[in-house]
């Protein structure tokens, strides 16, 4: 919950774009940052080690989901984890061509710009960006096709290929869930030629979809994993995970002042430990029971598409009388609700997206079903 300066207080479901894992000012975060605040606020982890990083980094690689040994880079933020790890790519296999997916995003930053395929405003007035990236349709497998049997047999070299990035669950392009063997088969693409699989878990991640890792639900073992958003409950803190043999740059190939902050640390190990003991499990139960409630609304309301997603991570359409995507529809939603006290927001076309706090309880989401049929019986 949320007090704006007027004490009109909002139920927040979207946890201030998919970060606030824990929910706002949880307890045990805030004591986390208040004990590290006292002791250490800064002291570049670059060129000295100081132990909330080295915590975190120990137990983020020990619940990476690689076989053999991870390493890890803490970054500010989701871009720069994506910036990261595209250099990683590229250092570590020598080759120099990315593939992305439309309706990617991946951050605002030219590397991290480059990859992301959302909305054209993103890009539009800002000059070239990074060369070799090429996007292809999300999702299906007529689109992993088209890399191999077009793609790679006419303009794309496949053995020039560094890595192909996909967030396992689409975010900003609309809560997109691919279809069933999609990450699988880009596993075995990676195989085939020698390239890396990064998957950008910056908005998937950290329990939001009931596993530490989105990618967890289809058996997938990525080579880079991007994180960062829920990482540290609302503190900035991002990290790039990667396996061992490939995290090979040398000191000096890649570096940050800030990334991996002593305070977002601690807040990172109070966060984690929350994640796993209950939260998680909670992202689950409650993503059922908020699925389970949108099924019920989009039998009685037909403009209303079925839901999608995993965990806290949901989503809904809204059509117009003939069956499009409706935005102004959608954005009329999100607006009534602001005024009702209920916090939503948008994603993809016309999408309705559900990210809140993983404390959220069932009563809660109850609340925030009931103010979302008020507004649909007054604005259809
Ligand atoms: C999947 C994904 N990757 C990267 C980013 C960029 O993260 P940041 O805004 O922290 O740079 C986002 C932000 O929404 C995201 O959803």
């Amino acid at each position: 919950m949320l007090e704006d300066v007027d004490g009109n207080v909002f139920l927040d479901m979207t946890a201030g774009i998919a970060v606030t894992s824990t929910g706002h000012c949880h307890p045990e975060v805030v004591q986390a940052i208040q004990a590290q605040s006292g002791n250490l606020l800064h002291m570049s982890g670059t060129d000295f080690y100081y132990e909330p990083m080295v915590e975190l980094a120990e137990k983020l690689a020990n619940r990476a989901p690689f076989p053999g040994n991870a390493r890890i880079f803490f970054s500010n933020s989701g871009a720069e984890s994506n910036e990261g790890a595209i250099k990683l790519a590229k250092y570590h296999t020598k080759r120099n061509l990315i593939v992305a997916f439309l309706g990617a995003f991946h951050g605002r930053t030219y590397g991290a710009m480059s990859l992301t395929g959302s909305k054209t405003v993103q890009r539009a007035n800002f000059g070239s960006l990074l060369p070799g990236v090429t996007h292809i349709p999300y999702g299906t497998h007529a689109s992993l096709d088209y890399l191999e049997k077009q793609l790679f047999t006419t303009m794309l070299p496949a053995n020039e290929v560094a890595a192909i990035i996909v967030e396992p669950i689409q975010g900003e392009g609309g809560y997109i869930v691919p279809e069933d063997g999609f990450l699988q088969r880009i596993r075995q693409i990676c195989d085939r030629y020698g390239i890396l699989m990064i998957v950008d878990e910056v908005q998937s991640g950290m329990g939001r979809t009931g596993k530490l890792f989105a990618i967890a639900h289809w058996d997938v073992t990525p080579d880079i994993i991007t994180t960062a958003k829920g990482i540290a409950s609302g503190l900035p803190l991002g990290a790039i995970i990667a396996r061992s043999h490939i995290m090979t740059w040398q000191p000096g190939s890649h570096a940050t002042t800030f990334g991996g902050n002593p305070v977002a640390c601690a807040a990172g190990i109070a966060t984690l430990r929350l994640l796993e003991n209950g939260l998680m499990e909670n992202a689950t139960r409650m993503g059922e029971i908020l699925q389970a409630g949108l099924f019920k609304l989009c039998d009685r309301f037909p403009r209303l598409s079925s839901p999608r997603g995993k965990g806290l991570m949901v989503a809904v359409d809204l059509f117009d009388e003939t069956g499009n995507f409706d935005k102004e529809l959608r954005d009329r939603i999100l607006q009534a609700a602001f005024h009702r006290g209920l916090l939503l927001l948008g994603c993809g076309k016309s999408a309705i997206r559900f990210c809140p706090p993983l404390v959220i309880d069932s009563e809660q989401i109850q609340i925030a079903l009931n103010i979302i049929t008020e507004i649909l019986l007054e604005v259809i």
